[in-house]
């Protein structure tokens, strides 16, 4: 995959340390609760997998799978579920994972779902979060790194579903584009 990269924008050493530290602040902020982290396939897979294993708080796991219809690579903010719960988050503390939140459309969706569903909490854990995000009224507790503007990849990240499985994140070559 090396000739098809541009650069390396977080490196695996770098997604590491900062997922112990977000994972400190989740441990004391969900102390004595019963917490249930919910991942957004297939982005979040890689980061809900890394995350799990830095807490030392016992959480359940479940994923949604949604899909949001828009022109070409822009969000609509129009979501479908492909995949729902297979819990029932009533009274429950639910923490969101994904792994990049850009126009935010998406995320603000999801939130706005599972907060109808009558939790007693919902807040949401990104990798990676991208400048237009701050055009929506999201609030985001636990973010890995703020970007800038640039399509990435790896760590969950796909192009075309590839490279979401680079250990790190970093932009693809041109001439992957122009192919
Ligand atoms: P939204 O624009 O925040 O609604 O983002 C929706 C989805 O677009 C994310 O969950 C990712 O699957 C995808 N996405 C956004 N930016 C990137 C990127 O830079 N690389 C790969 N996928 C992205
Ligand atoms: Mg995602």
């Amino acid at each position: 995959m090396g000739e098809d990269l541009e650069k390396v924008l977080v490196t695996e050493e770098e997604i590491k340390a900062r997922l112990v530290e977000l994972g400190a602040r989740i441990d004391a902020d969900y102390a004595g609760r019963d917490l249930l982290i919910v991942g957004v396939l297939k982005g979040a897979v890689m980061v809900m997998a890394d995350l799990a294993r830095v807490l030392h708080t016992s959480v359940s796991m479940d994923w949604m799978a949604v899909s949001s219809y828009g022109a070409g690579t822009t969000s609509s903010g129009v979501v479908r579920i492909l995949k729902d719960l297979e819990n029932d988050i009533k009274d429950r503390d639910v923490l969101i994972v994904e792994d990049v939140i850009d126009s935010g459309l998406t995320l603000s969706w999801l939130v706005g779902n599972l907060r109808s569903r009558g939790p007693k909490s919902v807040e949401v854990c990104t990798m990676i979060r991208k400048p237009l995000a701050f055009d929506v009224d999201l609030d985001v507790k636990y973010i890995g790194f703020d970007l800038p503007n640039e399509f990435i990849v790896g760590y969950g990240l796909d192009y075309a579903e590839k490279y979401r499985n680079l250990p790190f994140i970093g932009t693809l070559a041109p001439h992957v584009y122009e192919k």
